[in-house]
C-alpha cells in the first residue's frame, strides 16, 4: 500500500454505526450495573424491541432469576405514553420503585429546519422535555405504591451553557415558552444548539418538581460527556477528525463509566437531588438558572408544562403543587 492509499483510506469518512440491532450506551451499560442488584422485576420500555429482547436474554443467561417485561415505548408518540399504565397493569405491574428516564437525543450539527412529531411538537423537545414530564406523572400512582419511590432524569452538563435567549424573550414579551419552541416557523430554531437548550428546559422541570413532590426523590443524573451512540445523527467531517476526535478520545468516558452515575444514584440518593453527577450529589454549573430571570422563566415554564401533560392527559398533574 503507498503513503497515499494508506492516508487517502484513514481519511474516509466512514459511515455512522448502523441502526436497529445495536445497542450501547448509558442506559443498556446501567442495566448491567442493576441487574447485579437483583431487582424483583426489570420493566423496559423501548422502542427497539427485538435488540431488547436479544440483550434481556444475554443477561438472563447469566443471571437466570432475572425477571422482566419489555414494552414499546416511544416518546416521539406520545400515544404510547398514555397507554403504558393499562399496558404495565395488563402485565401484573403494580409499583415501580425507580423510574429512569433515560432515553433522550441528539439531532446532530448540521443546519437544518426543526423536525415535529405526529404530536406536533419540536422533536428534541418531546423527546428530551415533554415526554420525560408526561412518562414520569402518568406512572405516579405505580411509584406511589412503592416506599422509597425514585424518579431519574438524565440531565447533561451542556444546560450550563445553552443558549437562553428564546427563553428570556418570551418571559420578556409575556409569550409562551413552550410555544416559541414548538413554533411552525423553524426561524427561531438552532439544530446545533437545541440539544443543549432541552436540557436547561428539562434541567428547569426536574427542579421545580423536586418541591411539588415531595413523596418522590427525584434525581437529575448527568453522566458526563461518554461514549455512546448519542452522536448518531452528526457528520463527522475533517474538523471533527482534527479537534474532535482527539478531544473525544481523551476526556470522554465509556457508556460504563457514565452509567455509574446512574446506578449510583439509583442505589445512594436518599432524597432528591438537583444535580447528581461524578455520582454523588454535585450542583448545576448554571448560573442563569438561579438568576432573577432565571428563576421567574423556572416558574412559568414549570406552570406552562404542567398545564400542557394536563390538556394531553386530564388528571395527570392531580394533587401536583404548582
Ligand atoms: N453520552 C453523553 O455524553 C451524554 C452526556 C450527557 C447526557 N446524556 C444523556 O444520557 C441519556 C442516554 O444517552 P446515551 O448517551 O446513552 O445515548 P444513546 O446511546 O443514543 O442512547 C439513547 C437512548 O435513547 C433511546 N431513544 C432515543 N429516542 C427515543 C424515542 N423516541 N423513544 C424511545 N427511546 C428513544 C435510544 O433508543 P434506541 O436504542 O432504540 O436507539 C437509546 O436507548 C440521554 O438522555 C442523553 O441525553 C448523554
Amino acid at each position: 500500500m503507498t503513503i497515499w492509499t494508506f492516508l487517502g483510506r484513514q481519511w474516509t469518512v466512514l459511515p455512522p454505526a448502523p441502526k436497529g440491532d445495536y445497542l450501547k450506551g448509558i442506559g443498556l451499560e446501567s442495566l448491567k450495573h442493576l441487574v447485579q442488584a437483583s431487582p424483583s422485576k426489570l420493566i423496559l420500555c423501548v422502542r427497539s424491541i427485538e435488540a431488547t429482547e436479544k440483550i434481556l436474554g444475554e443477561l438472563q443467561s447469566l443471571h437466570p432469576d432475572l425477571k422482566a417485561e419489555i414494552v414499546f415505548l416511544d416518546l416521539c408518540d406520545l400515544n404510547t405514553i398514555k397507554v403504558l399504565p393499562d399496558e404495565l397493569r395488563k402485565r401484573g405491574v403494580e409499583k415501580i420503585d425507580v423510574l429512569i428516564n433515560n432515553a433522550g437525543a441528539n439531532p446532530g450539527n448540521a443546519n437544518k429546519p426543526p423536525d415535529f412529531t405526529k404530536d406536533k411538537y419540536e422533536k428534541t423537545f418531546q423527546i428530551n422535555v415533554l415526554s420525560p414530564l408526561l412518562l414520569s406523572l402518568i406512572l405516579l400512582p405505580f411509584l406511589r405504591e412503592s416506599p422509597t419511590p425514585k424518579i431519574l432524569f438524565l440531565g447533561s452538563g451542556l444546560h450550563a451553557s445553552a443558549d437562553v435567549k428564546l427563553i428570556e424573550s418570551s418571559l420578556k414579551d409575556n409569550k409562551s415558552i413552550v410555544g416559541a419552541f414548538n413554533e411552525k416557523d423553524g426561524d427561531w430554531y438552532n439544530n446545533k444548539q437545541i440539544y443543549g437548550i432541552s436540557k436547561l428546559l428539562l434541567q428547569m422541570i426536574t427542579r421545580s418538581l423536586i418541591p411539588s413532590l415531595h413523596d418522590i426523590n427525584i434525581i437529575t443524573v448527568s453522566p458526563g460527556l461518554a461514549i455512546t451512540n448519542l452522536g448518531r445523527d452528526f457528520n463527522f467531517n475533517l474538523a471533527f477528525y482534527i479537534f474532535g476526535a482527539p478531544f473525544m478520545l481523551l476526556n470522554a468516558r465509556s457508556a460504563e463509566k457514565g452509567a455509574r452515575n446512574v446506578s449510583s444514584a439509583v442505589a445512594l440518593a436518599d432524597q432528591s437531588y438537583d444535580y447528581w453527577a461524578e455520582c454523588g450529589p454535585s450542583y448545576s454549573e448554571s448560573s442563569w438558572l438561579s438568576s432573577g430571570n432565571g428563576i421567574k422563566a423556572t416558574k412559568a415554564f414549570y406552570k406552562e408544562m404542567i398545564e400542557e401533560v394536563e390538556k394531553i392527559s386530564p388528571g395527570a398533574t392531580k394533587g401536583l403543587i404548582v
